[in-house]
């Protein structure tokens, strides 16, 4: 779908979006649109229950005497509520009505209302962002498909006062949606396609095009430095583990050093079986999505490289497929993680910590980071306590906690956070080793959390995000997001770093 931005000029073609603010009233554009066809959208409000609220829409269609296809009336509901997210919103409420309505083009051509909080350049370019966000399809498998399910929109104008300002408010949004769309077809793939080779071919395809360094490690490399806890969780595949560095340099030096970067790890389970603690049928589908993590930071990292974040990030991601072959890890192994301490696996489905413990000490040992963040489909717990609303947050820092709250606010990527405690530690105490992989019954989530907070050294700011809950959906339970995938993470981590970071 190709997006631009032009002043308002007559539709000869296509459908024509106007607005109306709460109560009905008729905003500039829909006065033209009215008047153009003689009265019509008067006459349809007469006939209609449309006030005028946030997501109402009104449709007529081929109205008489216009040369538009269509004519939508939406409501922005209360001005004062138009901020930037609802505006999102209501872009993919359009794009929903339109994508698949047979219409080739759109021109959107809707009004500021007074006393709204946003710019007219962002009011235009949200709109866009909302619309492309809602645009996204994941389609490359099927053969057939029945047309009343074909997206046909091709073409999307937005129409407005100052088009080269909302162009350029535009840029920077358009490079935040690459990175979802990259995060939601890494997730959307199917595991025989997508396992931890191609994950990595395919982060250093897209991310060295944008100038980010891409370095990828094998098992040979990682069996060199120690990494005992991440290849224990891929030595039961027969596709090989793999380790992605990416660097993003945009911040430069200071005084001849390169400033500390913001670190993000990403737990990349390609496939998660629960290898010898094998998952149930119903438990197992849905596991190829047990990468969300590691593709979200890479997702973000092509956000930050796109539009030229000056800021310098590094992203690490363990890529394992977790599977129960002869070689496969047993509960009751111990491994020895990159760190040096001892982990006893008690059950192997409880991988992800394990991934996450050698990615984690080998992104602290290299970079020495200003703070870490890590995303992780890492427990059923967390499901289990939050649901699809709000990702668990887990830190040692109130300051980064509280930053995260807010850029997942400011994007509807919402967090909650819980505790980490060392009054927990004794669940995860072992027997034989310095830990031991699994926590009992109770608060698994944050005994995860906890088990993590083992491998974070003195002094490293860091967070952790446990993702499981909000990294693929089965219904639509996102507005923004119409895949399986929904790339969660990206834009909160963007959002972060610029409002912090830059
Ligand atoms: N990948 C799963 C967590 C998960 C579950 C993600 C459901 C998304 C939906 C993780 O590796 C796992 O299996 N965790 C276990 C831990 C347990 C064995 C301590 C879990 O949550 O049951
Ligand atoms: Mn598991
Ligand atoms: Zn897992």
């Amino acid at each position: 779908m190709q997006i631009s931005f032009a002043a308002p000029a007559s539709i000869t073609s296509g459908a024509w979006i106007v607005a109306a603010a709460e109560g009905g009233t008729l905003l500039p554009g829909a006065v033209k649109a009215d008047k153009a066809g003689g009265g019509i959208l008067t006459r349809a409000l007469k006939v209609s229950r449309f006030a005028g609220k946030a997501g109402e829409i009104l449709e007529v269609l081929a109205p008489a005497g216009m040369q538009a296809s269509r004519l939508l009336l939406v409501g922005l509901g209360k001005p004062e509520a138009l901020d930037a997210k609802s505006v999102e919103l209501l872009g993919a409420q359009i794009a929903d009505k339109l994508l698949a309505a047979g219409e080739t083009a759109a021109t959107l051509e809707i009004d500021l209302p007074k006393g709204a909080p946003l710019r007219r350049p962002a009011l235009a370019a949200h709109l866009a962002y909302g619309l492309r966000l809602k645009s996204y399809a994941f389609d490359k498998y099927r053969t057939q498909r029945l047309d009343e399910y074909k997206k046909s929109l091709a073409r999307v104008t937005v129409a407005t006062k100052d088009p080269a300002a909302a162009k350029s408010a535009h840029i920077a949004l358009a490079a935040v949606a690459d990175g979802v769309f990259f995060a939601r077809d890494l997730v959307n793939e199917p595991p025989n396609i997508l396992y931890p080779a191609e994950f990595a071919r395919r982060a250093k395809a897209a991310l060295t095009k944008l100038g980010v360094r891409v370095e990828i490690l094998g098992e040979a490399e990682m069996k060199r430095q120690g990494f005992g806890a991440l290849l224990g969780v891929g030595q039961g595949s027969g596709r090989e583990s793999q380790l992605v560095v990416m660097r993003w340099n945009g911040a430069g030096r200071a005084k001849g050093k390169a400033k500390a970067p913001v670190a993000l790890v990403g737990k990349g389970v390609c496939f998660d079986s629960g290898g010898l603690s094998l998952k149930p049928g119903a438990g197992m589908m849905g596991m190829k999505g047990d990468m969300a993590g590691a593709a979200a930071v890479t997702g973000a990292m092509m956000a930050l490289a796109a539009r030229k974040a000056k800021v310098n990030a590094v992203a690490v991601v363990g890529l394992v497929e977790n599977m129960p072959d002869g070689g496969a890890i047993r509960p009751d192994d111990v491994l020895t993680s990159l760190s040096g301490q001892t982990i006893e696996v008690l059950n192997t489905d409880a991988e992800g910590r394990l991934v996450l413990a050698d990615a984690l000490t080998y992104t602290q040992r290299r970079f020495r980071p200003r703070c870490v963040i890590d995303l992780a489909t890492l427990t059923g717990a967390i499901v289990q306590a939050l649901g699809f609303e709000h990702a668990g947050v887990f830190s040692n820092d109130d300051t980064l906690a509280g930053r995260l709250a807010e850029a997942g606010r400011d994007t509807g990527e919402r967090v909650w956070r819980l505790p980490l405690d060392p009054a927990y530690d004794k669940m995860i105490r072992s027997k034989i080793a310095d830990v031991k992989n699994i926590g009992g019954p109770n608060s698994g989530s944050i005994t995860a959390a906890q088990f993590l907070a083992r491998f974070i050294e003195k002094g490293t700011v860091w967070a952790h995000l446990d993702i499981a809950g909000v990294a693929w959906q089965d219904g639509e339970q996102r507005p923004l997001v119409p895949s399986w995938g929904t790339g969660w993470g990206v834009k909160l981590l963007d959002r972060l770093i610029a409002e912090h970071y830059e």
